[in-house]
């Protein structure tokens, strides 16, 4: 039998980050982490699955061939084997584009694979393996396989991955919606300020590895629980400033730990802290609470409310543009979550 299914998916900006694996289990993260769900950035999957008895895996990117994806995907064919024995044979064609331009070193692993992972889930469905109960879920627990963060595009506007006692059925195993954040925080806007697009040195998989041994992995781990607790009373009691300081030092932290791991290494590029230092510089002459975020490369998130939309527009054109490379970012903001495209 032949089936077809098509799924747009969103990058996710992590708030409190994960980094750093669980070392007993597969795709088990060392603390929990919470994310706004991106809106713009997502990656369209056409997936058509024939059955049979070998597995052939052909992959397009913007209808090119891609043979560099297949073995991330033989990678997650493997990993999810255990939820649906039937995905190991058979042939797939996989054809995806990213809305974000390719070379924009924007991460399209969260996107790329949450989407693989939906589409494979509708496929369970329609050969009566998964129930619509169950339906994301299980794809949140197919795309953390593919790939940890993917585990939280799966919902809007914001999601939360990784046991923690201040969110009631969180989970190690897949994320969940966080909907109780105040209003505010449903349609804030991030602005990716493009600053190096090209692929980055380290992987996060590496990255990942490297907090094993970290001499302040434990600490870390304490941290971003205590941040876990003290973002949601910032979300919902929409203390913003609290907020800011959550965000901007898990942003630090994140790249503090790389530059203190053995082998040590640096993503950020000059103008990375040229960005930081404007907005720094901004939210000290003007009453407007305007704060950054980073993601494991040099590129720069600017954070803001959607009601100082115009104003921070200006403020990007007029002085953040120029540390980006050829003046290029990306408008984007929270959204709600995957997509079925009929
Ligand atoms: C810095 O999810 O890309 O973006 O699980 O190895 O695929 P793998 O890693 P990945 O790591 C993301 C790290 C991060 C922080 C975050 O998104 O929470």
């Amino acid at each position: 039998m032949e089936f077809n299914t098509s799924w747009a998916s969103p990058s996710n900006i992590a708030l409190v980050k994960y980094w750093g694996k669980k070392p007993e289990r597969v795709q088990l993260p060392s603390n929990s982490s919470i994310s706004f769900t991106l809106s713009h950035c997502k990656t369209i999957t056409h997936l058509k699955y024939k059955e049979g008895t070998d597995l052939s895996i052909k992959v397009t990117l913007d209808e090119k061939d891609e043979p560099s994806f297949i073995p991330k995907i033989e990678q997650f064919i493997k990993r999810i084997s255990h939820v649906f024995p039937f995905v190991t044979s058979g042939e797939y064609e996989v054809n995806t584009t990213n809305s974000f331009p390719h070379s924009s070193g924007i991460a399209s692993s969260a996107s790329g694979l949450s989407a693989l992972a939906l589409c494979i889930c509708d496929i369970a469905t329609k050969k009566g393996l998964l129930n619509s109960k169950d339906f994301y879920q299980t794809a949140s627990i197919l795309s953390r396989l593919g790939s940890g963060s993917a585990s939280r595009s799966v919902f809007g506007p914001l999601s939360v991955w990784g046991e923690h006692l201040a969110f009631d059925g969180s989970s190690d195993e897949f994320a969940i919606p966080y909907t109780n954040a105040s209003a505010i925080f449903n349609n804030y806007c991030d602005t990716i300020l493009l600053v190096h697009k090209g692929q980055k040195s380290v992987s996060s998989s590496v990255g990942h590895n490297l907090v094993d041994n970290h001499p302040f992995a434990n600490a870390r781990f304490r941290q971003a629980s205590q941040n876990m607790s003290e973002i949601k009373r910032a979300l919902e009691s929409a203390d913003i400033d609290k907020f800011i300081a959550i965000v901007e030092s898990e942003a630090l932290t994140l790249h503090s730990l790389m530059m203190s791991s053995n082998p040590y290494f640096i993503l950020m590029k000059p103008n990375t802290l040229k960005i930081i230092n404007a907005i720094w510089e901004k939210r000290k002459i003007s009453k407007e609470k305007w704060c950054f975020t980073l993601d494991a490369g040099a590129n720069v998130h600017f954070l803001y409310p959607s009601e100082d939309k115009e104003m921070a527009i200006q403020f990007i054109e007029n002085e953040l543009k120029q540390y980006c490379e050829n003046g290029a970012f990306i408008h984007d903001c929270v959204g709600s979550g995957p997509e079925k495209i009929a």
